[in-house]
């Protein structure tokens, strides 16, 4: 009910600032000790003791304080509880969105909270420590960016958005993500070429945007465009903890979250390099876009 739903998002608001901390704590005894990372996949998949401490953190808090909602996280996924979405209120945390930016001291990395009630996620709260910006979003209420110049919480978009009606017009985040195999990154590096390069010059099919940024944090990249800094997010590849809380803040704010057949198809099987837990969560939706016509965007 409502007055739960208000429960679970300010808990969760507490509890993102909470681990905010714990990531500042992380990063000054990770560069005093030099200590702590490992590969996952390969050299370019890490993850922190960080990454497994604030996992551990947050979880805790969850059950103490929630004790019958389920816990979907990154490190607890990749240590083998891969649990399937239910019928139960879950929480989907990814206790360090930006992991490379947090072993690099590059100030681009969250904590992302999302909340699914009803197979339908309801709350986000997104927190970025070393820049001290929370966004936060619940369904149908609107989502809010707090920062050190402005601590009240501000509704997204800050400005309306002119809406674009061209992607020449547009500033658009794309991300690599670790999977660099050989199948995946063609398709990584056709979009790219799709998306930045100059019909003009010769690119068929070249979108020529304006600029293409890869800031590194997939949530963070979800609150880019709900706060219209950006016009458009693409990546292929994301889990559910990437995206779930960046979901609800981007539409709340009144960004459209669009997809393909062609990895819907892919997320149904289960493979990996793809969509899998967000396709359960969201319809198989992974781009976010904002002020652009849909249908010009997806071509
Ligand atoms: C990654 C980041 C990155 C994105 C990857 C994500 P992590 O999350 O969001 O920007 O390209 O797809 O997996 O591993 O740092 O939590």
């Amino acid at each position: 009910d409502e007055a739960g739903i208000s429960e679970i998002y300010a808990f969760a608001i507490e509890l993102a600032r909470k681990a905010g901390r714990a990531i500042v704590d992380g990063s000054s005894r990770r560069f005093s000790s030099a200590a702590g990372f490992d590969h996952k996949k390969n050299t370019a998949d890490l993850v922190t003791e960080t990454d497994e401490a604030v996992e551990a953190l947050v979880k805790r808090e969850i059950s103490t304080r929630f004790p019958d909602h389920a816990f979907i996280g990154e490190e607890s996924w990749a240590a083998g509880e891969e649990h399937a979405l239910g019928n139960q209120v879950t929480w989907i945390v990814d206790p360090i969105d930006g992991t490379t930016n947090f072993v690099h001291a590059f100030p681009y990395t969250c904590i992302s909270i999302g909340v699914v009630i009803d197979s339908v996620p309801t709350i986000g709260v997104v927190f970025a420590p070393f820049m001290d910006t929370l966004y936060q979003g619940c369904l149908g209420k609107g989502s809010f960016m707090s920062s050190p110049h402005h601590p009240a919480p501000r509704r997204l978009p800050l400005v309306d958005p002119t809406p674009l009606d061209d992607l020449r017009q547009a500033l658009v985040a794309f991300e690599w993500g670790s999977d660099r195999r050989v199948e995946v990154l063609e398709r990584k590096l056709d979009c790219f070429r799709k998306i930045t390069g100059d019909p003009d010059g010769g690119i068929a099919g070249g979108k020529m945007v304006q600029g293409v940024r890869s800031v590194g944090s997939a949530a963070l990249n979800f609150c880019h465009v709900a706060s219209a800094n950006l016009d458009l997010y693409w990546e292929i590849g994301c889990w559910a903890w990437d995206v779930c809380a960046g979901i609800v803040i981007a539409q709340e704010a009144g960004a459209a979250i669009v997809g393909s057949k062609d990895h819907a198809a892919q997320a149904t099987q289960g493979d990996e390099f793809n969509v899998v837990t967000p396709a359960v969560l969201t319809g198989r939706k992974y781009t976010v876009i904002r002020a652009i016509d849909t249908d010009k965007a997806k071509n």
